[in-house]
Formats: C-alpha cells, structure tokens, sequence
C-alpha cells in the first residue's frame, strides 16, 4: 500500500483498542504501561516497514530515523501517543502516522532529503499518569528540571519505577536531550471547530496558547451525615464546589480568550453517609496572552483562598504546569503555507497544548491542523476524514521538499 493519508488513518484506529489501551471499555493510553510499550512496538514495525531505523531513547520516546544526503541537523517530525481517559484515536497518534507516511512517501519514491528526518512518538504529552505533562519532548529539548522527575502516579509508582520495565530510568533521562536540530514540524488534529465552520481541511497553526495547570486539595472535616448539624460542618466538598463555579465565572467574565477547567475532582472518603473532609481537583488556565492567562489565574487562586476562609476550610496549592506561549517560526510558516498548492491559505491560533511548544526550545516549530468532526476531541468520538489526512500528507511533503531547497 502507498504511503497514504487513510493508512495513517486506519493505523490510528487499530490502536485505538485493545491490546494498545489499558483499560478495556475505553482507549487510554497511558505513559509506560504495557499498553504504551505494546503501541511503540507496533509503530516501530511501521517504521521500519517505512526504511527508518529505530530506536527508544532514555525516556521512552520511539524515535524512527531516515537518512538524507546530508547528515546534518535532522527534521524532526513528531507528536505522542499517550491519550487522555476515555480519548479518542487521532489525539497524538496522527501526527507520528503522517511522519512515518512522509518517509514512507520518499522511501518508495527512492527519494532522501538533504537532511535527516526524525520521526518521534512522544511517550507523555497529557500528562495522563504523571502530574506534569509533556515530560518526554521537555526531555528531548533539553528543558526538565531534575526535579519534575520525582513524580509519582496515583497509585504512588514513581516516574522511575514505571522505567524499570523499559530498562530505563530516571538518572539517565536527561541523555534524551536532542543536539541541534532542523526545524520541528507536528500535525495534530485541530481539537476544535474553527476549519469546519470554514469548511477548510487544513490550516497552519500561528502559535500555541500558553498554560497554568495546578493541583489542589481542600481540607475539611470528615463527619457523620446523620448528626452534623448543617451550621457545624466544614464540608470540603460543597467548598470545592463554590470554587469550581467561580473559576468558570472568573474565566467567563474575562470576556478574552481565557479558558479555565476543573477536568478532575475526587472527594474522599466518598461514602454516602459521611460529610467529604477531602478533596482533591485540578485546575487548568489558558490565554494566547500570558498576562491575560496570568491574571485570571490570581483571581481564581484568590478567590478559592477566601472561600476556603469563608468555609472554614484548609486549602492546599500546587503548580504542576507554566507553559510559556509558543509562537511558531515564521518561516517556517512561510514554507507551510506555501506547501498548501490549491488549498485555500488559512492560519489560526492553538489553544490546545502540544510537544511543538516545548520543542520550540530546540529549534523552530511548524503546526499543521487538520480538520476534526464537530471540533471534538479528548473523547472517543474524535473523527477525523481520510481525504482531509491525505491533503495534509501531500502538504507536509510539499513542505519537505521546500525545506530541503533552503538548505
Ligand atoms: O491539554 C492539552 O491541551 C493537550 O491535549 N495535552
Ligand atoms: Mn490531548
Ligand atoms: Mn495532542
């Protein structure tokens, strides 16, 4: 079969289930689990089939690599393939299937760029088992703090017992920093409705929004339901509660871009008859303009702080998340749109995350969206069309081959 966009296509749907999930009613992906180890063995064999070599560097990321002419600072073409809870089958993975489809592409047609190409599976990029998210491309470039390596998972393995398997481990992660490289290049899918209400199939991404994610806990006092009179409850659940909705009023209030998100809370100890004395909930900030971001942030924080006063409860606040806005490079920009031939030129602005804004620390970074159905996405009716995948295939080859001419 040609190298094609309904192969990248398929090839994301046959990993969207079991034995590449790791729970059997859903597809999640985890970083490092069995269902995580089982995917880069599939994905290595594509690219091998392909003509790259591969290889999985200290942390876990699959890397396939196919020579060029010239053996300088390799293109890197890239995204992940861990998923969300309950994700859908492009989120990830299609960006590392149109990598491989790119070499697949030249491979057939006997063709090599002038540079090598290097097509990474980024192991964690959500962030779905670990707290801090994008620990494998930060890794790539070079940008980790020893520190975010003594993570833990939520049933307490640590980023470095997960390594073990993989005959990895946390002292040596740091050697998967890159040297110099070409330039980045991710197609992802656009995770919102912006190309389908232009009735566009692809469109070139101007930059990524920057993000604050935290972790907190509100500590009240577990009672009994039955003989706590209301007055003389420090119910950590209905606090929460009141800070969940005044985040989404704070946010919304902005009357910008800000987008503020509880995507997690677990009370404890969650039986019916006892008043929660725990919980725990994420937080998650994002705005184009950092200080936007920035001040919607300290409003929310505040604003939890004197509800916790008002509850009489005890609140607890963790960063686990400061990514910077990334723009992305504009000639490489330059080079994408070109690439587009008869599609109609279109840009838009990320306000999704991905391994672009970390790797943009390495060298400069090019984004291609792909149309998504209905804008949907972390959710397993995530579609996205063949036809759309294949426009995007032949721009991500024109765009190849346009490097190449620069260099
Ligand atoms: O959260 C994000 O924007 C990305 O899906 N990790
Ligand atoms: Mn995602
Ligand atoms: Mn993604």
């Amino acid at each position: 079969m040609v190298a094609s966009g309904a192969r990248a296509v398929a090839r994301c749907d046959e990993l969207g289930v079991a034995p590449y999930s790791d729970a059997p009613d859903m597809l999640f992906r985890a970083y490092l689990t069995p269902a995580f180890a089982a995917t880069q063995r599939a994905i290595a064999g594509w690219m091998q089939q392909a003509g790259m070599e591969t290889r999985i560097d200290e942390a876990a990321n699959l890397i396939g690599r196919y020579a060029g002419t010239g053996d300088g600072p390799p293109l890197i073409i890239g995204s992940h393939i861990d998923s969300v809870r309950d994700g859908g089958n492009y989120d990830g993975p299609l960006g590392v299937m149109l990598g491989i489809e790119c070499v697949a592409a030249l491979h057939a047609a006997g063709k090599r760029a002038p540079f090598p190409i290097e097509v990474y599976a980024f192991g964690d990029e959500e962030g779905s088992r670990f707290p801090a998210s994008m620990l494998t491309s930060r890794a790539v470039a070079g940008t980790l703090d020893p520190a975010d390596l003594e993570v833990g998972d939520r049933t307490g393995q640590s980023l470095d017992e997960a390594l073990a398997p993989f005959e990895l481990s946390t002292l040596t992660y740091a050697k998967a920093a890159h040297g110099p490289a070409l330039a980045y290049l991710e197609a992802h899918i656009e995770q919102g409705p912006v190309l389908e209400s232009e009735g566009l199939a692809v469109g070139v991404v101007t930059g990524i929004a920057s993000q604050l994610r935290y972790e907190l806990t509100v500590t009240g006092r577990a009672g009994h339901a039955g003989t706590t009179t209301m007055s003389l409850r420090s119910d950590a659940l209905t606090a929460a509660a009141e800070m969940v909705l005044a985040a989404e009023r704070i946010a919304r209030d902005a009357a910008s871009d800000v987008v503020a998100t509880v995507g997690r809370l677990i009370a404890g100890p969650g039986a019916p008859n006892v008043i929660p004395g725990r919980v725990g909930f994420t937080l998650d900030v994002r705005s184009l303009d950092p200080t936007r971001r920035n001040a919607a942030a300290e409003a929310i924080l505040a604003e939890f702080e004197a509800v916790a006063a008002r509850r009489g409860t005890a609140l607890a606040t963790e960063q686990v998340n400061d990514f910077a806005a990334s723009p992305c490079d504009p000639e490489l920009i330059g080079l994408l749109s070109a690439a587009f031939g008869d599609q109609p030129q279109f840009s838009l602005p990320s306000g999704a995350g991905h391994d672009a804004m970390t790797m943009a620390a390495l060298c400069p970074t090019a984004m291609l969206f792909i149309r998504c159905k209905g804008g949907v996405s972390h959710n397993p009716a995530e579609h996205v069309d063949p036809a759309d995948v294949e426009i995007a295939l032949q721009v991500m080859l024109g765009f190849i081959y346009a490097l190449g001419d620069t260099q």
